[in-house]
């Protein structure tokens, strides 16, 4: 079975495991826990004077078999720390370390009391029950597909199954809470995507696998398949896969929220379902982890996905490009000539340097059909953006000021971070070639790799058109847990631009 939230005024009798959020030099609050438990607790709190409640800090202890505990045998206290400091982030962070630690502990079900009333002056009580809940939930995620038998039994007696938030107010905890899941929800199935092997995960499958996730939700799905796409001129995504036996894809998706013609917010994703680097082999070290360099196409999947679960009043559409990168006697090389679906012809100078050619003809495609308000394409674009910024974030380029600031407040709001990184005409010029309009890699080889790749970018930019481009090759896939985020593949993006279209684009 999998994870169960449930938002309820009491705790259902079965559940024997209670846990109480506690604020860092705080007294323990008036929950709807029984008295003789915070009797306990508070006795507790005095003896363990270590104990100081910081954010996700845990003391778990075992109630004596005493009357009046209402069934609850174990109570977690979960630290928040200081209440005045407090932020739905937090909150969410707070969530996810109870997640593992219930998981580690062999719980299988629990009721998490939340007070009524103002517990924080900076975040109300129902938020404070959705956005633990949402932490939870974000680092319940499991991608367990390829395991034949479940994981070693002794190791892992029990799964955790059900959590109870036991607050006054459940009816509107729960509808803020179901907000969060839509984005959630989006963030796993772009987990989801990136994590599938790429023997399972290729053009064709996947563009069936978004027909059959987002057809349902209401999204209407367009797939373009390499007949069309080479009748349309697309000749920079159609070089990529024509190396592999697998052809490329490009699928269109369309959330019209608003029921009416107003000019879309475009998406657009990187879906290199895998990446060999073509006839620039890569080496060989690591190379497996290639199957996440289709994490920019699985976040717009996800984000179209989260918009059409909670209805969002947008139009928006999404665009991803799918191809798979490989070395064949069909394959193109470096020292190719391509025409792109803008006309431009570009030189091939490393065939390692695919994304930007596949995004290439995806951009001209959703500025040429659609006259978006804007346009923002995420990849896992160069390894260079690593070297700068590593893991914690996106280096994220934007041709408009206001589109950054958005941009920059939803992340803040998400805690998905992003950093600007600068676009300038020198690297506007330093991919122009000499034999034909433009190169596939900057003069100065590895030099500002992000910059002279971003500047590529930009030349499918009509004049104009407000646009961003984040690259996630360090955040779309990491080796380590986080708070709220389970190693391998995260979903970065997909809560950071939900919340730009909710928060800027829905009125
Ligand atoms: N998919 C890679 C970028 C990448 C690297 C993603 C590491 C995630 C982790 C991209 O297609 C690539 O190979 N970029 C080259 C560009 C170079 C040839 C100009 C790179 O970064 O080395
Ligand atoms: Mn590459
Ligand atoms: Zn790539």
């Amino acid at each position: 079975m999998s994870l169960q939230i449930l938002f309820s005024t009491s705790k259902s009798n079965e559940i024997r495991t209670a846990v109480i959020p506690f604020f860092n030099k705080g007294e323990l609050g008036k929950g709807d826990w029984p008295v003789a438990l915070g009797e306990f607790v508070r006795y507790a709190l005095k003896v363990n004077s270590k104990y100081k409640g910081g954010v996700g800090e845990i003391l778990d202890l075992v109630l004596p078999d005493a009357p009046g505990m209402d069934g609850i045998e174990r109570v977690i206290v979960l630290g928040l720390g200081k209440a005045d400091e407090l932020t739905a982030l937090k909150a969410e962070q707070a969530g996810g370390k109870l997640a593992v630690h219930v998981g580690a502990s062999g719980v299988s079900s629990a009721a998490l009391y939340v007070e009524e009333g103002a517990v924080s002056p900076s975040l109300k009580s129902e938020e404070l029950a959705a956005a633990l809940a949402n932490g939870f939930k974000l680092r319940s995620y499991k991608f367990e597909r390829y395991k034949s038998k479940p994981e070693d039994e002794d190791a892992k007696p029990s799964v955790f199954e059900d959590l109870q938030i036991i607050y006054a107010g459940a009816d509107s905890a729960r509808d803020v809470y179901a907000v969060l899941d839509s984005a959630t929800e989006g963030a796993y199935t772009a987990r989801d995507l990136v994590n599938t092997a790429p023997n399972e995960l290729y053009p064709e499958s996947y563009a069936q696998f978004i027909k059959d996730e987002l057809k349902p939700l209401g999204v209407e799905v367009e797939v373009l398949d390499e007949k069309k796409m080479l009748k349309l001129g697309m000749g920079a995504i159609m070089a990529v896969g024509q190396g592999s036996e697998k052809p490329p894809r490009m699928v269109i998706m369309r959330w019209n929220g608003k029921k009416n013609d107003e000019a879309p917010l475009a998406f657009v994703g990187k879906g290199v379902t895998f990446d060999t680097g073509g006839i620039s082999l890569k080496p060989g070290a690591g190379m497996g982890d290639m199957k996440m360099d289709m994490g920019g196409s699985a976040a717009v999947v996800g984000l179209m996905k989260s918009l059409a679960l909670r209805k969002a009043n947008a139009n928006v559409v999404g665009v991803v490009g799918l191809a798979e990168n490989m070395p064949s006697s069909r394959a193109y090389r470096p020292g190719d000539v391509i025409t792109s679906y803008s006309g431009k012809t570009i030189e091939v100078l490393n065939t390692d340097a695919e994304g930007r050619l596949v995004l290439a003809d995806c951009l001209t495609y959703v500025q040429r059909t659609y006259k978006p308000k804007f346009v923002i394409n995420l990849a896992t674009l160069t390894g260079a953006i690593l070297v700068a910024l590593g893991h914690e974030y996106c280096g994220t380029f934007a041709n408009d000021d206001s589109l950054w600031a958005q941009m920059d407040n939803a992340s803040t709001r998400t805690g998905e971070k992003v950093w600007r990184m600068p676009l300038d005409e020198a690297w506007t010029k330093m991919v122009k070639s000499d034999v034909a309009d433009i190169q596939n890699i900057g003069k100065e080889g590895r030099n500002a790799g992000s910059c002279t790749a971003a500047a590529f970018l930009q030349h499918f930019i009509e004049e104009d058109v407000k646009w961003a481009h984040m690259d996630i090759a360090g955040t779309a896939w990491r080796k380590s847990d986080q708070a709220t985020i389970p190693k391998f593949g995260t979903g970065y993006g997909v809560r950071l631009l939900n919340e730009l279209v909710s928060y800027y684009y829905e009125g």
